[in-house]
């Protein structure tokens, strides 16, 4: 049996949006800055999915800049507030993203911008009175903090952040790469000035994604060369990219409710039964509070075999990250768990559910987990 758990790291493509990519692969070809019909087919569809897109988070088609995906997403918002905007103080988490994290430390590291880390607690949560202090005692400041944690899975009150925000007229940009297509986002609501998007967390395809820019903002663009996304994003589109995410997204939304539901369920089960089968298991981050439906991350018990875990599950067909996967193949541990203190002897695992998982998949893990800590002792 093949089982994959590891749905933050990407989701399987969904066949309707294979079909609706394939489209655009094989007949509506043409170059959306074409003059011609070819052309000019390609620039309806992409237009429509833009307006689509839009909807889906209650923004207007104009404030949709579609990018290669969640980085260049957030290195916009980041690079643009800098450059732009005269913004000189930024503030974040250790928690972020590297996407988020990188280019802030390098414009720090380059004397651009003082850069200032919000607290969080023992449970992985950002302390909204830390990001008040913060913005009550520096000049106008660039905030970038992540609707959902990637690898732990905690939920940020993105609406009471957009609210102080707009108290100290701070600009806002969160990286909701998790949680696009699996929560309900309105950006007027929320207040924020961006957001950022991948399209292959929702079933939809890799190297596409887009960055919700306010029209409150004026910025230039990151990318420059032809004029196209409205002169905010030079390059031709990737057309077929952009299909399958708007498809993808689309779908998302008609079935919010049930997908939460069917994906909590599953998440409830992981943890029904992993406290069932390893007493001394720990769940990382707000696992049961708030806490996004399709992460759970597990502290194993201590085992001698902690460092073979996620080979072992490997081995049985079962995919799982030990943190997030785009730190996987390097030996560098994970930042956000370093943040929380988790020991190293213990496993961690990050098990991600997608509308594709079964209860039988997670039943064959619990099972398949059980006989790896039943293997014979490493240490004699
Ligand atoms: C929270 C978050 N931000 C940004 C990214 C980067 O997205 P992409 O790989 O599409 O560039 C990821 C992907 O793992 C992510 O989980």
């Amino acid at each position: 049996m093949n089982v994959y758990l590891d749905n933050a790291a990407t989701t399987p493509l969904d066949p309707e949006v294979i079909k609706e990519m394939n489209l655009y692969m094989v007949e509506a070809f043409g170059n959306p800055s074409s003059t011609h019909g070819f052309g000019r087919k390609t620039r309806a569809a992409l237009e429509l999915a833009r307006r689509r897109v839009a909807q889906h988070i209650n923004a207007e088609p104009g404030e949709i800049i579609f990018t290669s995906g969640g980085t260049e997403a957030d290195n916009m918002a980041i690079l643009c507030s800098i450059n732009d905007l005269g913004i000189k103080h930024a503030v974040t988490s250790k928690i972020e993203h590297h996407a988020v994290l990188h280019p802030l430390e390098d414009l720090a590291a380059k004397g651009e911008i003082k850069l200032s880390y919000v607290e969080i607690d023992e449970i992985g949560h950002i302390k909204l009175d830390s990001l008040e202090e913060i913005l009550s005692t520096n000049e106008r400041t660039f905030v970038s903090l992540m609707h959902a944690n990637n690898e732990i899975g905690n939920l940020l009150p993105l609406k009471k952040v957009g609210e102080l925000c707009a108290k100290y007229d701070a600009v806002l940009h969160s990286d909701t790469v998790q949680t696009i297509a699996h929560y309900a986002l309105d950006v007027k609501e929320l207040g924020v000035h961006f957001i950022s998007c991948a399209g292959h967390k929702f079933h939809g395809p890799k190297g596409v994604g887009f960055l919700f820019v306010s029209d409150r903002i004026k910025v230039h663009p990151m990318i420059q060369g032809g004029g196209q996304e409205r002169n905010m994003r030079a390059g031709t589109e990737n057309v077929y990219g952009i299909m399958g995410l708007a498809k993808a997204l689309d779908m998302a939304y008609e079935d919010l409710e049930e997908h939460k539901a069917y994906l909590s369920g599953l998440k409830d089960y992981m943890i029904k039964r992993l406290r069932e089968e390893f007493p001394g298991v720990h769940f990382n981050g707000d696992a049961e509070g708030e806490s996004l439906y399709t992460v759970l991350s597990v502290c194993l018990p201590k085992t001698d075999k902690a460092e073979m875990m996620l080979f072992n599950l490997d081995i049985e067909g079962i995919a799982t990250s030990g943190g997030s996967a785009c730190s996987s193949g390097s030996d560098i541990g994970s930042h956000v768990l370093a943040e929380l203190n988790i020991p190293e002897d213990r496993p961690v695992c990050r098990f991600s559910f997608s509308k594709f998982n079964t209860i039988e998949e997670l039943d064959y893990t619990i099972e398949k987990l059980k006989a790896i800590y039943a293997l014979p002792s490493v240490i004699a």
